[in-house]
């Protein structure tokens, strides 16, 4: 099941759906509106609504577009039950196994279980989400790996579904039918321990707009915050915060120019970043910039940032204009 929530994480849901589409057998949103969104671009196969319903109206949609739904709170059931057509639905029954945001806690577990079945939904699948899946040892996720197999030992061999990426790469063994990776679609490394082969799917790039030579001990953008140690050739270029670079990049933050790693320098302001390409003395006034992407991985730019991959690549905003290479 491919999560495609957010945009598939500011990659766009439609194209991306419609490229992953051949291979997997569900997608998952947050919000019916975005499973809304898919179904009027022709997103035929199943898609899950990890968050359920808000409301009646939410219910009802679920049923005209058949959509899957989790439940992960009583109050949603009433909606369930009135609104939808129990031996055409799919339910995901959430279960709380640690994270404490959203799903039924374990002691309720078999009164809602029954409650399901009783209205007529068959086949309910079981799911959990983890809070630390990065440490596969941490006490947090052993706890939840016992609560959820002490769930799955308390019901008939439900159908389930456990793990992210973290948990998928990390190998953790929990057992389930149905992985949910989302970032590790879009080549975001989410483990300590990294994959090879997962390549990025989205590259932010630009060029060199304007190149400026400074004196050694000259200060350069808001704040002043860089001072030249040296003799600098300062670029700039046209990409900032506006566009969803992290405006958190410290000085030396990886930047690729023209086939060479050189360091932002100086605050990233609203509409350019600056870098300093002292030591590469044939970029030029055009020459190609990749923010992020094969070359610079977003990991390591949003180490660079105090922040994670998942905000960068959602919180691109709409002004860098989009292109979809189909590879
Ligand atoms: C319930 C649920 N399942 C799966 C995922 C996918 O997680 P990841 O992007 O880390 O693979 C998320 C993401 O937040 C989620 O909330």
């Amino acid at each position: 099941m491919a999560c495609v929530k957010a945009d598939a994480y500011g990659h766009g849901a439609i194209p991306c759906a419609k490229t992953l589409s051949p291979w997997v057998d569900a997608f998952a949103v947050a919000h019916v509106e975005e499973a809304e969104n898919l179904r009027e671009a022709g997103i035929e196969q199943p898609i899950l609504v990890l968050e359920g319903p808000f409301d009646v109206a939410d219910a009802q949609k679920i049923e005209e577009l058949a959509l899957w739904t989790a439940v992960h709170s009583e109050h949603q059931l009433p909606w369930l039950v009135e609104h939808l057509t129990p031996a055409t639905s799919n339910v995901w029954l959430k279960l709380d196994t640690g994270m404490h945001r959203l799903g039924i806690g374990a002691e309720a577990l078999p009164v809602v279980w029954s409650q399901l079945t009783e209205a007529g939904f068959q086949d309910t699948v079981l799911m959990t989400h983890l809070a630390f899946a990065e440490q596969g040892d941490s006490a947090l996720t052993q706890y939840q790996k016992s609560q959820w197999r002490a769930a799955l030992e308390a019901l008939p061999s439900p159908t389930a579904s456990a793990l992210n990426s973290a948990a998928i790469v990390g190998e953790l063994p929990m057992s389930g039918d149905w992985v949910r990776p989302g970032y590790m679609l879009y080549g975001g490394q989410s483990c300590t321990h990294p994959v090879t082969d997962l390549r990025p799917v989205m590259t932010l790039s630009s060029e060199i707009m304007a190149i400026r030579h400074i004196p050694q001990g000259d200060s350069v953008g808001y704040g002043g915050r860089w001072i030249a140690p040296r003799p600098s050739h300062i670029a700039t270029v046209p990409v900032g915060y506006g566009d969803g670079y992290p405006r958190h990049a410290t000085n030396g933050a990886p930047v690729w120019v023209d086939g060479y790693e050189c360091p932002l320098v100086g605050r990233v302001s609203m509409d350019m970043v600056t870098v300093d390409i002292t030591d590469h003395p044939n970029a030029t006034i055009g020459s190609a910039v990749e923010l992020w992407g094969e070359h610079i991985s977003i990991d390591r730019l949003a180490q660079a940032a105090d922040t994670i991959g998942y905000t960068l690549m959602t919180q691109i905003s709409s002004r860098p204009a989009r292109r979809w290479i189909d590879h």
